[in-house]
């Protein structure tokens, strides 16, 4: 039956296996899609990171624990680990982007189904869906998932009065 013979290949080239190993939890943000994004915003935090994959002078690991620290007056790029608290990264993402001067860009999976889209990315000021699969960490093979671009600039957004402007990328 062809389809059956297209669902193999597809899990062979999207190997499912690693989204749910505690790799995946450090999944870093391709280089030049990062560059991309910096030369527009100037990040100057990232709270979620190591010392080895640090995108900005000023980040959070995991033992300061980005999700407890004060991000106020900074343009902040987060790549949350990818795990079951993903929801907890868009509260603080959009919480701390009401916050005087902060902007928060989020990369994340687009999982549209989730209660945390529908919470936190639908109030975003800009959504910006990604053609095409992501290749994290250098690696060559892409994502199983589909990725975009949260922006929170102002903390006006409403999912009904003022829903969040869409692009591609
Ligand atoms: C998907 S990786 C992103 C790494 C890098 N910032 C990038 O964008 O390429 C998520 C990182 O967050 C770190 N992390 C996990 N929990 C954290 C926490 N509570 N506070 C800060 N960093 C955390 C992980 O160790 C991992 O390095």
């Amino acid at each position: 039956m062809p389809w059956v013979q297209q669902t193999e290949v597809k899990v062979k080239k999207h190997d499912t296996r690693v989204l749910f190993s505690s790799k995946s939890m450090e999944w870093a943000t391709p280089r030049d899609f990062f560059h991309k994004l910096d030369s527009q915003f100037n990040f100057t935090l990232d709270p979620c990171a190591r010392s080895h994959n640090a995108l900005c002078s000023k980040y959070f690991t995991p033992d300061e624990d980005g999700l407890e620290q004060d991000w106020s007056g900074n343009k902040v790029f987060v790549n949350p680990p990818y795990g079951r608290g993903i929801g907890r990264w868009f509260q603080k993402a959009y919480e701390e982007s009401l916050k005087k001067d902060t902007t928060v860009v989020m990369l994340i999976p687009a999982r549209t189904d989730t209660k945390y889209w529908h919470k936190y990315a639908m109030k975003a000021d800009e959504i910006r869906l990604i053609k095409g699969r992501l290749k994290f960490g250098g690696g060559k093979n892409s994502a199983p998932f589909p990725s975009a671009v949260i922006v929170f600039s102002s903390g006006a957004g409403d999912p009904v009065e003022n829903p969040p402007k869409l692009a591609v990328m």
